[in-house]
């Protein structure tokens, strides 16, 4: 699988993304489309991307009965996404289930990828939210390996965590990370980063990176660091 550089366009109109998106003329960038944008924009943004080149994982992080989730799961798929999310809270028949509905009468689907425990939640919250009384690390491995029986190809997780989930899970499991920072660059509000350099070392197998490009003075030119940190 190759490894790639996803950015997190985390635009609140389809004007503002295609306005970014035309700034990058010779390599197209794999794009994140999150909620805020698909929201905002609708399906229309999605297809509109698609049609400009740009490789789409659609961060919608679906959780909900089995049944509904295979039949949007079967709508995102007919959107030609190449991959997208839910949340393995979900259960694995939730999870089964969303294979299913993403597999296209041709048998190709986009990559399915799950969303262990978000990183907003820390022990406490789980503790005291959730009711979940195991350690943290534990409950993120056990997700990931629910993920795994289920069939997915992988989750989202913090670089941190890519190595152990690679050993619990298989190396060909794919691990997506975000909280990716350079190592000059300003932290905002991510806690626990690495650098795409250090992400490639333990092993992540696509960084998710936003700001430090969206909002760099040259965009273009933090894509390329990253991809020569990351990729090359
Ligand atoms: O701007 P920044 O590089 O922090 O963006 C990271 C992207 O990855 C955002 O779209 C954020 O929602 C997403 N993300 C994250 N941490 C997670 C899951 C998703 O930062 N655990």
């Amino acid at each position: 699988m190759g490894k790639d550089v996803i950015i997190a366009c985390d635009f609140s109109s389809k004007e503002a993304c295609l306005s970014f998106l035309d700034k990058f003329t010779e390599r197209k960038p794999y794009v994140k489309i999150g909620m805020e944008l698909f929201y905002a924009a609708g399906p229309e943004i999605v297809k509109e991307i698609k049609k400009r080149g740009h490789k789409i994982f659609l961060d919608l992080k679906l959780h909900d009965i089995p049944n509904t989730v295979k039949k949007s799961m079967s709508v995102l798929s007919g959107l030609d996404v190449d991959m997208t999310n839910l949340h393995a809270a979900g259960t694995i028949s939730m999870m089964e289930a969303a294979l299913e509905g993403l597999t296209r009468e041709d048998g190709t689907r986009p990559l399915l990828i799950a969303v262990t425990q978000l990183t907003s939640t820390d022990q406490e919250r789980m503790e005291n939210d959730l009711l979940i009384k195991e350690p943290i690390d534990k409950v993120v491995m056990h997700y990931a390996s629910n993920a795994a029986k289920a069939g997915l190809d992988g989750v989202v997780c913090s670089p941190l965590e890519a190595q152990k989930v690679h050993e619990t899970c298989g190396e060909k499991f794919l691990t997506v990370t975000p909280g990716v920072r350079f190592a000059d660059g300003d932290k905002g509000d991510q806690k626990r980063v690495m650098t795409p350099e250090q992400a490639k070392k333990i092993g992540s197998d696509y960084i998710v990176v936003g700001r430090p490009i969206t909002a760099a003075e040259d965009p273009v030119a933090a894509y390329n660091r990253c991809v020569s940190e990351f990729v090359d």
